[in-house]
């Protein structure tokens, strides 16, 4: 029995199960279980949330980042630039239209793409900046944008881990051209299965990505471009609009604890706590620190029954899956030398001070035994 569980689902669900209940049942009452009222319901509200004009539910972040680009045309023999500090659907998206990523390492303090970097990765082949939000923070958006105007690149932004994150009092999405959502289970705005979204204030991009996320067609069986199965599932959208209107509480809940955790190790010098930039509203999708001794910190933590995680272990460069990149250790040294040292803390809305300070106790112990 796990003392503090990395994420606790169960516990968030049983707070809102008679709410959750009902919207399922009305999805199953109406059949409409694929596409359907629920999900323009669903798309409208998010579309407001983030301050966007069009709102396109689909199967998963995945998905989102993938229509996203090829409905801005990425294709064969392009270039996109993002990170290597990211998981790797976000690089997948990017070779699955047939381009090539293009990486630039991440600040040292917010762990994000540093805008910095941009300016010398850029070729006549470059056609789209993808900044990734990681871990709920914004990515710094003015100079990317800034750079991206001028170089006429277009700007995605990965959302993925960042719902309702703000920049400068905007939110994550709603800056770049278009901005991608992943609702998998365990993420700040989760479903109870797959599924994800783009956010945008284009039309034309707009209803592009809603030809082609249902087999490029605009009316039933008349087929404009050849396209793909990526709807939204009823049941997905109708929990993910009950599981909306409690986001801004679970993110004030999530930021709270986090506070609690800083507190706790104030002055532990073996440890970094995350940096909030001054332009950013942080949601904390992981509470993430560095320190020197991770492997060996995880596993004492686990035998105790406190459970952490490691976001990621290997950077994408270095995976075998692209390996043909031929990007080796040492081409881009803060990602690297944070996925040695990454430990990210039990996280979630419901998370107790007693959890909190059985958390911060066992990193003490192990940290300084170690040391
Ligand atoms: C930064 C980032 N990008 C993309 C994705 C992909 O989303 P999904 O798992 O819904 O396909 C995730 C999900 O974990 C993510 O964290």
């Amino acid at each position: 029995m796990a003392r503090v569980p990395f994420v606790d689902l169960k516990i968030q669900y049983e707070s809102i199960r008679d709410e959750i209940e009902e919207s399922i049942h009305q999805v199953i009452d109406q059949t409409v279980f694929s596409g359907g009222p629920f999900v323009s319901q669903f798309e409208k509200e998010l579309a407001t949330f983030c301050g966007c004009e069009h709102c396109i539910g689909v199967g998963s972040g995945t998905e989102a980042l993938w229509l996203a680009l090829c409905s801005l045309g990425v294709t064969q023999g392009d270039e996109v630039i993002t990170v290597p500090n990211t998981f790797i659907a976000t690089a997948e998206a990017i070779s699955f239209c047939g381009a090539q990523p293009v990486f630039v390492d991440v600040d040292e303090r917010t762990y994000n793409m540093d805008p910095t970097l941009l300016e010398a990765v850029i070729t006549p082949k470059t056609k789209a900046i993808i900044p990734v939000h990681l871990f709920g923070q914004m990515v710094d958006m003015d100079p990317i944008m800034e750079i991206a105007r001028n170089h006429s690149l277009f700007v995605i932004e990965d959302a993925c881990q960042a719902h309702g994150a703000e920049y400068k009092g905007k939110r994550a999405g709603s800056i770049g051209d278009v901005g991608c959502f992943s609702f998998y289970p365990g993420k700040n705005l989760g479903a109870y299965g797959e599924a994800g979204a783009v956010v945008t204030n284009n039309p034309e991009w707009a209803n592009r990505i809603r030809m082609v996320r249902d087999h490029g067609q605009k009316s039933k069986y008349y087929h404009s471009v050849i396209g793909w199965n990526a709807r939204m599932d009823g049941i997905q959208a109708a929990i993910l609009s009950v599981k909306l209107r409690h986001l801004p509480q679970w993110n004030a809940a999530r930021q709270r604890n986090a506070q609690r955790y800083n507190t706790l190790f104030k002055g532990m010098k073996e440890v970094m706590t995350p940096s909030e930039a001054k332009y950013a509203k942080h949601v904390y999708h992981l509470y993430v620190l560095r320190v020197k001794n991770r492997d060996h910190l995880i596993a004492s933590l686990s035998e105790e029954g406190i459970y952490c995680g490691i976001h990621y272990p290997v950077a994408v460069h270095l995976q075998e899956a692209y390996r043909f990149l031929d990007l080796n250790e040492g081409s881009y040294p803060v990602t690297e030398q944070c996925s040695k040292e990454f430990i990210s803390l039990p996280m979630f809305p419901e998370l107790t001070d007693e959890q909190i300070k059985c958390v911060v106790d066992g990193v003490k112990r192990h940290t300084l035994q170690e040391g």
